[in-house]
């Protein structure tokens, strides 16, 4: 499939995880992509790794940073000779019990997870195209689904999901789509990350276990791939839950 052919996507988190595998796909499909994230290493990865038609450039950026973000998108304007995609994966996690919830938790990861997916929409929307331009904001079953030890994240979460909404809303008169992809347990270093500190309660994550087990990054690019696609044209304000039969 070449669904991606001469579509120009501006991708962030694309450094490991389910950015890396969303970018490889939608290379493999013909898109040229500017890949986003604040690791260079991990960027460096994801371009040896990837396998045409399309293309991919490397972009150093911090999500939640606003000039870093303004100076991406023009970057991907300016290399890629516009934009008609855009995908926000990067993110970050944190397992907290709610007793030691600090300040700086809650912020940092509101301004990453919900701030610089804000920041990118509003500054790739001067750039997409009216009619065919669309926008998948990854969010996660946590945002409408409860996970102890997860308030935070799933509150930025939750946010990024409504956002999405209201944005999808406020763009449709435009013909722009947008869209949130809300996957359950992926395996990837986010989650390893987010194990649980010894001596919490862990009978409610047996509960929500995946039926089909935690899937793997590429499962949640084919879906990413697709609400991206021409195939989903007719597909916006919606929440794509990916998680295994978590939540049936
Ligand atoms: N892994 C899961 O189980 C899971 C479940 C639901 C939702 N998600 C969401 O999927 C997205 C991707 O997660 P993943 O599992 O691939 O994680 P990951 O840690 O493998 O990848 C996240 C990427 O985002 C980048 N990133 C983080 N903060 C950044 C910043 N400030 N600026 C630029 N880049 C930044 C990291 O460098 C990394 O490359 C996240 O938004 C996450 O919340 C993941």
């Amino acid at each position: 499939m070449n669904r991606f052919e001469g579509s120009k996507v501006l991708l962030t988190g694309a450094g490991s995880g389910i950015g890396r595998a969303t970018a490889l796909r939608l290379v493999s499909e013909g898109a040229a992509v500017l890949a986003v994230d604040r690791s260079p290493e991990g960027l460096a990865e994801t371009v040896r790794a990837a396998a045409g038609p399309g293309r991919i450039t490397p972009h150093v950026a911090d999500v939640a940073d606003e000039r870093s973000v303004v100076a991406a998108v023009d970057a991907a304007a300016a290399e890629l000779g516009g934009l008609d995609v855009l995908v926000n994966v990067a993110g970050i996690h944190r397992t907290t019990p709610i007793a030691d919830l600090t300040v700086d938790d809650l912020r940092r990861l509101f301004d990453v997870n919900l701030v610089g997916t804000a920041l990118f929409c509003r500054e790739a929307l001067r750039h997409l195209p009216d009619g065919t331009g669309v926008i998948v904001n990854v969010a996660s079953s946590a945002a409408a689904h409860g996970n102890p030890y997860m308030t935070a994240y799933s509150a930025s979460k939750g946010a990024v999901l409504g956002f999405t909404l209201s944005l999808a809303a406020e763009v449709v008169g435009r013909g722009i789509r947008a869209v949130a992809v809300s996957p359950g347990s992926v395996a990837t270093p986010l989650t390893a990350s987010g194990v649980l500190p010894p001596g919490l309660d862990r009978s409610y994550y047996a509960r929500i276990a995946p039926p089909f087990g935690a899937a793997a990054p590429e499962r949640i690019a084919g879906t990413i791939a697709y609400a991206a696609s021409s195939d989903a044209g007719h597909l916006t304000g919606v929440d794509l839950r990916v998680d295994g039969g978590a939540h049936i």
